[in-house]
């Protein structure tokens, strides 16, 4: 036993080669196994090469989404092309057929496509699936019964009041008049609205608590990593940071239910039909993100880039803060009330009807912050044709459609990076242009009216409170926003800081 002691054992050298061999061929093989691309099937669209690596596969499609998709499109005859990121096998559609098929086949899992390719989306735990119910219809038939009328009828005074005290918290601290960040303060509101809908009162009503889980989901939103997409079994610093987020989200959430069954205390909101509904902390934690992942970064970024597209195009300014200040004054009671005051009278179905040139402005904004593709998975077990294309979406390939070939063509949008909220006035004889910001087919945003309504409170309540213009972050006056990175995968924050300086009106 001397001779074979712990050293002896641990030093590499001293294994028999044959054991050597047997391992480093196993790892080998393990590696092939994982990164060894299977080949497209026969019908798959043309194989687009440029800038295709092995084993990684098409990196541009990370880094440079745009060109990359476009380049593709326009490398192919039909505008389809096929591509690898990993030993993902990707089809990218586009035109007529490729749209309809995208948006409308039975056969194409959004939740699938999304899982795999939208990198920030949280992981699905295993045990979010187990119910009678598949997890998407499941996750699709909480979000539309959370978002009623009714819901949004009991949780108006406080969306209001939230948005209020939040403007004149932002008062208090930045004076006036003063400097604020559309793409914070407004975000963080719009936060504290979409969890008062989709999360737990508690968070709505604590500032601390509401800060720090705001932090936890950006932490797992900014988590994206296209390495955990071409090696989905690497543990990337990403991902841990990922669910050590999650984790401690779970954590947060689970005291917040404990707290309730321990004191009887009832809530009238999602945790609570969660509670009383029976479902595991896991499967509330994973819809609250998700529909988070959904909601979030659109409307808080939309809100923002609204208002700051407004700052520099005074002509719709001066008739956005017209359009508020006239539903204002038909709906004062007395003299002595204040713009705010008078907003926070307003039913669900004022804020929907009376605003129609914010809601326009809100459109023009979406097409612009559209960026990127939708995903899909081919999840039918076959091929699935693109419409009268000739070409096939292969079985389990996943299927990206570019938002820009509807929401930037020009054949839709002359002058597409015009901000031009009149492209959508109703002209007799005229069909209103294509628009997908807010989904079509078979999978239309189901958070469309409380979008709509948690923006239009927040933008009307702004623009009756200030009267504002563009600034640099040091608050020099700045002419217009450079233009949006088109680029990106998703709404996001603009890479140079803007800022809103702003005076309180005198009503
Ligand atoms: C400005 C705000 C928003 C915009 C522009 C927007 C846009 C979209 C778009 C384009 C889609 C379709 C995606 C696709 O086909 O791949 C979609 C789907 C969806 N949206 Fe929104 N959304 C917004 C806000 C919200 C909010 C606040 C919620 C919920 C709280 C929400 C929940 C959903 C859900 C659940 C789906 C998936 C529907 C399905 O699975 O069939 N969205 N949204």
């Amino acid at each position: 036993m001397d001779t074979l002691n712990m050293e002896s054992i641990t030093q590499f050298q001293n294994w028999p080669a044959a054991i050597t061999v047997l391992v480093l061929t196993s790892f080998v093989f393990l590696v092939i196994h994982h990164v060894r691309r299977p080949s497209f099937s026969k019908g798959a669209p043309r194989f687009f090469s440029v800038g295709d690596w092995p084993i990684v596969g098409a990196l541009r499609f990370w880094t440079d989404r745009l060109n990359f998709v476009n380049h593709g499109i326009h490398s192919s005859p039909s505008g389809n092309f096929s591509f690898y990121f990993g030993r993902n096998q990707i089809v990218g559609v586009s035109g007529a057929e490729g749209r309809k098929t995208f948006f409308e086949s039975k056969d194409l899992s959004l939740t699938e496509g999304y899982g795999v390719l939208f990198a920030t989306q949280p992981t699905i735990p295993d045990d979010a699936y187990k119910g009678e119910m598949a997890f998407d219809k499941w996750f699709q038939r909480t979000i539309i019964g959370q978002t009623r009328k009714e819901s949004f009828a009991r949780n108006l005074p406080l969306f209001v009041n939230d948005t209020r005290e939040s403007l004149e918290r932002m008062v208090a601290r930045e004076g006036n008049p003063g400097l604020m960040d559309p793409f914070d303060d407004l975000y963080k509101i719009i936060y504290q609205l979409t969890v008062r809908i989709v999360g737990a009162t508690e968070i709505a009503n604590d500032p601390k608590l509401r800060a720090k889980t705001l932090r936890l989901f950006e932490t797992i939103a900014k988590a994206s990593s296209p390495t955990r997409i071409i090696f989905p079994w690497l543990p990337t610093l990403a991902y841990i940071r990922k669910n050590v987020a999650g984790a401690r989200l779970y954590y947060e959430l689970n005291k917040l239910v404990e707290d309730r069954k321990k004191t009887g205390r009832r809530e009238n909101d999602t945790l609570q039909y969660f509670i009383d509904t029976n479902e595991t902390v896991v499967r509330s934690l994973t819809f609250i993100l998700g529909a988070l992942f959904a909601g979030q970064l659109n409307s808080g970024i939309t809100v923002g880039g609204t208002l700051t597209s407004l700052a520099w195009h005074p002509q719709w300014y001066k008739k956005v803060q017209e359009e508020v200040d006239g539903v204002i004054a038909r709906n004062r009671k007395s003299p002595d009330q204040s713009a705010v005051d008078i907003l926070s009278t307003l039913s669900i179905d004022d804020y929907t009807d009376s605003f129609p040139l914010i809601d326009l402005c809100f459109r023009e904004e979406i097409r612009h912050q559209t960026v990127g593709t939708a995903f899909r998975r081919n999840i039918s077990g076959g091929d699935v044709p693109v419409g009268k294309t000739g070409d096939v979406i292969p079985k389990d390939a996943f299927v990206v459609y570019p938002m820009d070939d509807v929401q930037f063509n020009p054949e839709f949008y002359p002058n597409p990076e015009e901000w031009d909220p009149s492209r959508y006035f109703p002209v007799e004889g005229k069909e209103q242009p294509l628009y997908i910001g807010w989904g079509t087919g078979r999978h239309p945003c189901l958070g469309m009216k409380f979008a709509k309504l948690e923006m239009s409170i927040v933008g009307a309540l702004f623009v009756a409170m200030f009267d504002y213009s563009l600034a640099d972050e040091k608050g020099n006056p700045l002419a217009s926003a450079p233009p949006k990175d088109r680029s990106g995968h998703s709404a996001e924050k603009p890479k140079t800081p803007l800022r809103l300086k702003y005076t309180l009106r005198k009503q």
